[in-house]
């Protein structure tokens, strides 16, 4: 069970109440699970403001959680000059009635690899500090699964944009003028092209190393945000019992157009 202190559990409302307040029309929700590529698309938006506004000036994680953070009282306080791109609101939280009027990009990752990215990311952060093995964290109510397949429930008949982070991994470009076209944003296309070979992996975990003492209070050492970024890898992880109950949810929740059997 999760517990709250009255004044942790004050300061959650207070957030979630200012945040709504701090709403704009044209703000866009970008949600996903935990570890599904929210931070790589925040990364190509930051890279595309940047290069129309700041030079072109190198986005680390600082900036990038500074100009879009997590939905919040951080957004009231985040005023927004960057007018050539509409405000992105990034949430980990399941539908609320409150998104229903925003244009919605939903990031969706094979539930298995984000399992193993987050079990990384888990055991790695001073504060959740996971310490079970693979198989408990997957059958975690908070961190496993079962929120996986209940966060997408919820999303499941809300009008959004879907994006994959497998076809993101497989054509990068397509799939980010995709969510251009959608947010019906028109830039020149040699910007656009700039964001994208500057928001890949291999720049962001260089990024990432440059600005190391960034959230080092947070991390256990040697722990890296940027760990794999690869398709495929819980091959690696699940046993067959771990796949069995696997299975067993995909088949309990029932998503529509599922891919990932
Ligand atoms: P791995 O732990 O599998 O490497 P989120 O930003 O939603 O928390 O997702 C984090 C996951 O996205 C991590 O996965 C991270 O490495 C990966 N990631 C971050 N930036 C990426 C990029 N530019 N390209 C591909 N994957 C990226």
């Amino acid at each position: 069970m999760n517990y709250f202190s009255r004044q942790q559990l004050f300061s959650k409302i207070y957030s979630h109440a200012v945040g709504v307040l701090g709403f704009k029309n044209q703000d866009v929700i970008l949600t996903s699970f935990p570890k599904s590529g929210n931070t790589w698309v925040r990364f190509f938006f930051c890279n595309l403001i940047s290069l129309i506004y700041w030079d072109g000036k190198i986005v680390n994680f600082k900036i990038l959680d500074e100009t879009m953070p997590e939905f919040g009282v951080n957004n009231l306080l985040n005023p927004w000059k960057y007018t050539k791109l509409p405000r992105i609101i990034k949430t980990h939280k399941s539908y609320l009635p409150f998104f229903s009027d925003k244009k919605t990009i939903l990031i969706m990752r094979d539930p298995r690899d984000v399992m193993v990215s987050y079990y990384y990311f888990a055991s790695n952060k001073k504060t959740t500090n996971f310490d079970g093995s693979f198989s408990e964290f997957i059958r975690n109510k908070k961190f496993g699964l079962q929120s996986w397949f209940r966060y997408h429930k919820s999303w499941e008949h809300i009008n959004k944009e879907t994006i994959f982070y497998e076809e993101l991994k497989n054509n990068d470009k397509n799939e980010f003028f995709r969510m251009l076209n959608f947010l019906e944003i028109s830039l020149p296309e040699s910007i656009i092209s700039e964001a994208i070979i500057l928001s890949r992996f291999e720049k962001v975990k260089h990024n990432e190393e440059k600005t190391k003492h960034y959230k080092e209070k947070e991390n256990k050492e040697g722990f890296a945000f940027t760990r794999k970024g690869s398709v495929g890898d819980w091959i690696n992880y699940f046993s067959e019992q771990d796949l069995s109950y696997y299975h067993g949810l995909a088949d309990q929740y029932c998503l529509q157009n599922f891919r990932y059997s």
